[in-house]
């Protein structure tokens, strides 16, 4: 089959390789449909976060049909449409029953091979996925393979960002970071009744689709923290949302949240060290969260928000491209060139042309 293959940052090649097959009872395999890149993949693209062996299979966001199951599967069929969250999960251990599926003592990331161990990713034509009864959750009927996918990764970050930030109605919120994690959080604010969501990004077509997701575009730059403040009688926000990762964002989290708030932090960081003191946390009276998004305990719910339609979820692809055009697609991600937010790789019908943007 054909596969993104990681073989050094800013050095990713679709190849062919193996086609997987179920390997334990639990085991299916799937035919891609749809594929995306995350923000996270760049991370490890731009050679912040290492670790990753030369030659995985990248990608942990996916929709596709079941086309082979192991022996112990009982949930899941061949033709099943199914979504995927970024991790498998046992669904019975401790961590998996208080609802942190992200931290389920038997799971793994897709896309994540460290030392010969761990599981490939998904940006290919098939992928094999462990603990499958668990960890994968049926397509329901009338949302479309990408509008389902959103549901295995950035809409259950967004809205585990907004939800861990224990926003309260009317409460002013500011969201750092309007990629696409960014704007699924500003919509997971409002419906957690967040009266005002102040949404800073740098990019302009992405502070557009801030404003469409129900936030106010603040521009990054040095006068990022008076427009917060302006907008917040002088005091911040309650909370910050910050889905950047970088110590920056940290920096501008701290500025911007107000004595007693919250910073609700599910950018992922690679630095060593907080980019603010104990003392400063001290002196803001500051609650910090972090962390993984449970993505498979969430998505059912996600699932339910989708087909409602009450936001342009799937405004956020902005680039639809072959799985050959991977090199391309992630240097136009990294880049935010020709208007990308988002990229979608449908690998079982490819576009005929070399790339193209959605219309
Ligand atoms: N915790 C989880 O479970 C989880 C899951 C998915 C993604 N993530 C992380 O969420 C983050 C966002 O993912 P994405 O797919 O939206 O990525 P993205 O790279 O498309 O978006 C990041 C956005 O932040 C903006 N930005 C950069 N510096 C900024 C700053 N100082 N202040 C405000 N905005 C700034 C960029 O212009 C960009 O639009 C990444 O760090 C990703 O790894 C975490
Ligand atoms: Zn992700
Ligand atoms: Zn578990």
């Amino acid at each position: 089959m054909k596969a993104l293959v990681f073989h050094a940052p800013r050095d990713v090649r679709c190849e062919t390789v193996p086609d997987p097959a179920p390997l334990e009872a639990g085991d299916v395999v799937c035919e891609i449909e749809c594929t995306a890149i995350c923000g996270s993949d760049l991370h490890v693209w731009r050679g912040n976060e290492t670790g990753l062996d030369p030659g995985t299979v990248l990608g942990h966001e996916f929709v596709g049909r079941v086309v082979a199951v192991g022996a112990g599967v009982e949930r899941f069929a061949p033709g099943d449409r199914v979504v995927a969250p970024f991790t498998t999960s046992c669904g019975v251990c401790a961590p998996c029953r208080e609802g942190l599926s992200s931290r389920c003592e038997r799971g793994r990331l897709f896309g994540w091979v460290e030392g010969g161990e761990g599981l490939e990713g998904v940006q290919a034509e098939f992928a094999r996925v462990p603990l499958a009864d668990t960890t994968l959750v049926a397509v329901p009927d009338g949302l479309s393979p990408e509008e389902a996918l959103l549901a295995g990764d950035v809409l259950s970050t967004g809205y585990f960002c907004a939800r861990s930030a224990r926003i309260e109605e009317g409460a002013k919120v500011c969201v750092l970071g309007c990629g696409p994690v960014g704007l699924m959080a500003i919509a997971s604010a409002r419906e957690l009744g967040a009266e005002e969501v102040l949404a800073v990004d740098s990019v302009p077509e992405r502070l557009e689709l801030a404003r469409r997701f129900g936030g106010r575009p603040i521009p990054l730059d040095r006068g990022t923290g008076e427009a917060v403040r302006s907008h917040t009688e002088g005091r911040g926000a309650n909370a910050v949302l910050e889905v950047v990762g970088s110590p920056s964002a940290s920096r501008l989290a701290l500025e911007v949240v107000r004595a007693g708030g919250t910073i609700s932090a599910v950018g992922v960081h690679t630095e060593e060290h907080f980019a603010f003191s104990p003392g400063d946390a001290y002196d803001r009276n500051l609650t910090y969260v972090a962390g993984r998004s449970p993505a498979r305990a969430l998505a059912p719910r996600m699932l339910e928000w989708l087909v409602e339609r009450r936001y342009p979820f799937g405004a956020v692809f902005s680039h639809r491209m072959d799985l050959e055009d991977g090199a391309l697609a992630y240097e136009l991600f990294d880049a935010k060139r020709d208007g990308c937010t988002k990229v979608l790789f449908t690998p079982s019908t490819p576009p005929r042309s070399p790339s193209h943007r959605v219309p």
